[in-house]
């Protein structure tokens, strides 16, 4: 009986595309080429931990009336001057141009896709919320930085639909199309994955909105480069969070954490919306990494340049006590950033040079 309530691989693959409708030339899962590494004993460390986390980790969280609400930075639709508001608002954004516009989308797509963060560290070992309201601090946290970053999406979205520079029904077809698709950024429930995973991921989207901001502001809008230095701001504090556990992690249980962390790289870091589509560019995904990298809201180097600073952060080179697979997996990782650097590298120069402009939906199919 219980099997019959199951889809074999293949129907769960045909109705998972019907919803999507993911082309199969279009961006490919990610198909697993080593099972995650697994552990029996995560209950007993993360208990271990959980004082220290109380301690902290959850001071990290701000309460809903000390956070910035997205309405602090729009016009304010009760108010006589709205119309003015709204007015300066449209002239200021006129300078800036539509390759800017196509990347804001697509971060803003990427923070709309929240429900799939949540569903993931809920589907996490540890993180995971039994009753929906856990008083563990890794429940604590899973809501809380939810919560938090439900703001990033709202704001963007709204700030791009009152700008009028964007086709906002192509916008929220391409996030139904990303929340229906779902993410695999091969972690599985494993909750030392995805403390690595996250502290590398927030870093990267500090540093495409930290890079969001200062274009803004060369563009001529001083209201948008304040609103993406907010969310960069917030992200940089979640950062700190998650770099925070994973530090205490490696002096708890090295040999796993360096086993983990190697694995990750050798999966590399995706972005989470890697299956992002519009109905249309079966390769969206890729035009818009391309165009993010053209305008310098993410560098060659960064890449890198996270994973040696992560490195470096948790002292990957001074570890002790490894195993002799761990002393191994240790080398693996202190070079890996370097070798990661030369990559991308090529990557942007192709991205510069030799991809051609594309039309991207978002911006009604202008191209950039
Ligand atoms: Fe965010
Ligand atoms: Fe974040």
């Amino acid at each position: 009986m219980y099997s019959t309530l199951h889809f074999t691989t293949k129907e769960a693959e045909n109705l998972r595309k019907n919803l999507t409708n993911i082309s199969p030339r279009g961006p490919k899962r990610n198909d697993l080429i080593a099972p995650a590494p697994s552990k029996e004993n995560f209950d007993e460390i993360f208990k271990s931990m959980e004082g220290w986390a109380k301690a902290n980790i959850l001071p990290l969280l701000k309460p809903a009336n000390k956070c910035w609400k997205p309405q602090d930075f729009l016009p304010d639709a009760s108010s006589d001057g709205f119309h003015d508001q709204l007015r300066q608002l449209q002239e200021r954004t006129k300078g800036i141009p539509d390759e800017y516009f196509g990347v804001v989308v697509g971060n803003m797509s990427t923070e709309e896709a929240l429900q799939s963060y949540h569903s993931h560290i809920n589907g996490t070992e540890i993180f995971h919320d039994k009753t929906g309201v856990d008083d563990t601090p890794w429940a604590i946290w899973a809501r809380g930085w939810s919560a938090e970053e439900n703001r990033h999406g709202d704001l963007l979205n709204k700030y791009l639909y009152l700008s009028g520079r964007v086709d906002m029904k192509q916008i929220e077809t391409t996030i139904q199309y990303l929340i229906a698709a779902g993410q695999d950024v091969a972690t599985a429930n494993n909750p030392y994955l995805w403390t690595i995973y996250t502290s590398f991921q927030e870093r990267q989207a500090a540093i495409v909105h930290g890079n969001m901001a200062r274009l803004a502001k060369q563009h001529g809008d001083a209201n948008l480069a304040q609103i993406c230095g907010t969310i960069a701001a917030d992200e940089k504090r979640h950062e700190s969070a998650y770099t925070k556990m994973v530090g205490k992690l490696f002096e708890l249980d090295p040999n796993g954490m360096i086993i983990a962390l190697a694995y990750m790289m050798r999966r590399r870091i995706k972005m989470p919306s890697y299956l992002m589509y519009d109905g249309y560019d079966d390769h969206l995904f890729q035009h818009f990494s391309d165009v993010l990298m053209r305008i310098g809201a993410f560098n060659a180097s960064d890449y890198g340049g996270i994973l040696e600073h992560l490195v470096s952060k948790w002292k990957v080179k001074k570890l002790t006590g490894l195993s002799s697979e761990g002393r191994k997996t240790q080398d693996y990782v202190c070079e890996l950033a370097q070798r990661i650097t030369r990559l991308e590298e090529r990557a942007q120069s192709k991205a510069i040079k030799e991809v051609p402009t594309v039309s991207f939906s978002w911006i009604f199919d202008r191209k950039v």
